[in-house]
């Protein structure tokens, strides 16, 4: 969603926050804006389109504007209002003297833009946000103190928010508060940093706080004061950051998608670092709290998640029912959440995330909370919101991800799953000692064999630009690959806009095989197992319909020659494993049929990485 940022010390405050923007860019990119104090007046630049519309405004006023070592930054994803100008972050009051940037949603703005009406306020954007900037307006007047302007409007404010605050007439400082949207506090010397999320801040401080919802802080270049919504003072816990600024850099690649493919070797080793010691040890899952006794008797488990994280849950429920022989719902969080859901306190529920952010997934494990349920966590950020609520925890140690389609945090996903699984399956004694001894073995050496299918990246790319013109592109799969057609379908659709769908198999004869003819590309996911010679016979009928055949398979059978136009070959794996390793390939097609049709792989458009509104 939006992106926001804040600086307060003695530099130039419009580069700080345009690197903090920058940084956050994965966040959301119709449109941008500054507000800065400059010379005593606080003074708004805002550009639709991509940030570097903004960076060239502020080039061109670059003498006046860099005098000014104070200021706010947004980077907006549009919800409430097109991306235009006038849409654009900061907002102010009538008479400009507020400036405020926001991140989520302000669900009673109607109600409270009549009341603002009623007492004069003009509205100039059809945002949500505005709304804020009368009220804390409204506020100051009769305080004249900003930090209580700000506690006050958010004791009327309903919905999700992350806010920071600038008055013309209170000099170097601040406000920021939360509420259900991230927001953390940077710590320099003679310098203090609000942001959305670290990358923002991280190449100036390491030392840093996350605000708790409902908490306001008040920042000028000595100082920073927490109180919470009933005025207490709260004590700063600042941590350090383990982050280092070079994750963020794309290392000589053409694009962050194409490193994060590149590193999935090295994040599944780190996924099993320490968890998977030796052959002979059990999993060790620190941070699942959950009672072995409870575990075993354990007659349920949910899955809630969104999007990619929603098929790596996927594959979990097909590998947690194999293992541990335990029935496994999977459903999206947005469904989850408006419906009579039956969840208990004998029921585990998973809420899968890479930026732990989302706001589906968030209700979701909230709901299940209420009802008794022990709520796990796979994410990739233990410093989230979901994290943080979590009872246990299983990190998925993928390492900051910044192009919007995942691609490494699904691989790190996808382990973590294999381990929880056998975790579970170890204290349930659900599995036999050769199998546990085959698995591991295998999650060993997968990192060697996603290596050998980088290194014959080429041959994927020929296949990606000879089908780079088509306009659909089905993906069929069966069992465990099922999921690995939907994502590799949704890694298409959404960095290339073809439109491409993911159907079980056997699902083809009844209904989507009617579309079939030579103009439709239908990749086969063939891996050996349980499925291949059905999928091969779904296969036949496709090609039947004179559908273009594409395959991925682990075998040499030769017969696949003739029924499919290209192969792709990948390393034999056991078809349990094998949707960490049949995944990489479609990345990879995905990604060069979107780099050779000229596409913003990194950013494509109406996306956004961190999906913090219902
Ligand atoms: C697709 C993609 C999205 C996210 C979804 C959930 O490449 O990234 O579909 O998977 O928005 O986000 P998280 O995992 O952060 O909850």
């Amino acid at each position: 969603m939006c992106g926001i940022v804040g600086y307060v010390g003695d530099k130039t405050a419009v580069d700080i926050l345009l690197e903090g923007l920058t940084s956050l860019e994965y966040r959301g990119y119709d449109s941008s804006g500054v507000a800065l104090n400059i010379d005593g007046k606080v003074e708004l630049f805002k550009a639709q389109g991509k940030l570097q519309n903004l960076r060239n405004i502020v080039q061109n006023n670059y003498t006046q504007i860099s005098k000014s070592t104070i200021g706010i930054g947004h980077i907006r994803w549009a919800t409430h209002g097109v991306p235009s100008i006038a849409n654009a972050h900061p907002h102010t009051c009538n008479c400009g003297k507020v400036a405020i940037v926001h991140n989520g949603i302000i669900e009673n703005f109607k109600e409270l833009k009549v009341k603002l009406e009623a007492q004069g306020c003009t509205f100039r954007s059809q945002t949500d946000t505005e709304t804020v900037a009368h009220l804390v307006a409204s506020k100051f007047a009769q305080t004249h103190d900003l930090t209580e302007a700000v506690r006050l409007a958010t004791l009327e404010i309903e919905g999700a928010y992350a806010l920071a605050v600038i008055h013309q007439d209170v000099k170097n400082t601040i406000v920021a508060t939360r509420r259900n949207a991230p927001l953390v506090i940077g710590f320099g010397e003679g310098e203090n940093f609000v942001a959305s999320d670290i990358p923002a801040l991280i190449q100036y401080t390491k030392k840093a706080m996350y605000l708790d919802d409902n908490q306001i802080v008040t920042l000028t270049p000595n100082s920073a004061k927490v109180i919470d919504i009933e005025k207490n003072e709260i004590p700063l816990k600042v941590e350090t950051l383990p982050w280092e600024p070079v994750a963020l850099s794309k290392m000589g690649y053409k694009h962050f998608m194409l490193k994060e493919i590149h590193e999935q070797p090295d994040i599944v080793r780190n996924v099993l670092s320490g968890k998977l010691r030796t052959m002979d040890e059990p999993i060790s899952l620190d941070e699942v709290t959950l009672d072995k006794a409870k575990l075993k008797d354990l007659n349920r488990i949910q899955i809630v998640a969104c999007g990619t994280s929603l098929h790596a849950a996927m594959v979990g429920k097909y590998i947690i029912e194999d293992f541990c022989g335990i029935p496994v719902e999977v459903e999206a969080s947005s469904e989850y959440i408006y419906r009579k859901t039956i969840t208990d306190e004998n029921t585990l529920v998973i809420g899968v995330s890479q930026s732990g952010e989302t706001a589906d997934t968030i209700t979701a494990i909230r709901l299940a909370k209420k009802k008794g349920s022990h709520i796990l966590i796979v994410t990739n950020r233990p410093d989230s919101t979901m994290a943080r609520e979590a009872d246990s925890l299983v990190p998925v140690n993928a390492g900051i991800e910044v192009s919007v389609a995942a691609t490494k945090s699904y691989m790190a996903q996808l382990i973590s799953f294999y381990l929880l699984a056998i975790y579970m399956a170890e204290v349930k004694g659900s599995i036999s000692k050769e199998e546990l001894m085959d698995l591991k073995h295998e999650l060993i050496v997968l990192p060697q064999k996603i290596d050998k299918i980088l290194t014959h990246k080429e041959d994927i790319q020929k296949i990606a630009r000879k089908f780079s013109s088509f306009k659909d592109f089905i993906f069929v799969a069966r069992g465990i690959n099922f999921p690995t057609a939907l994502e590799g379908a949704l890694k298409l659709k959404e960095i290339s806009y073809i439109n491409a769908t993911g159907y079980s198999a056997g699902e083809l004869k009844h209904g989507p095989i009617a579309m079939l003819d030579d103009s439709m590309p239908v990749l086969a996911i063939l891996m050996k197992g349980k499925v291949y010679e059905k999928i091969l016979s779904n296969a036949e009928e496709a090609k039947a319909r004179n559908a273009r055949m594409i395959a991925l398979t682990d075998s040499d059978d030769q017969k696949l020659d003739e029924l499919f136009e290209n192969i792709i070959r990948i390393p034999e794996i056991s078809e349990i494993l094998s949707p960490a390793l049949a995944i990489v390939p479609l990345q990879l097609l995905a990604y060069y049929i979107a780099e050779f049709l000229g596409k913003d792989v990194d950013q494509p458009r109406n996306l956004a990485k961190s999906v913090t509104v219902e």
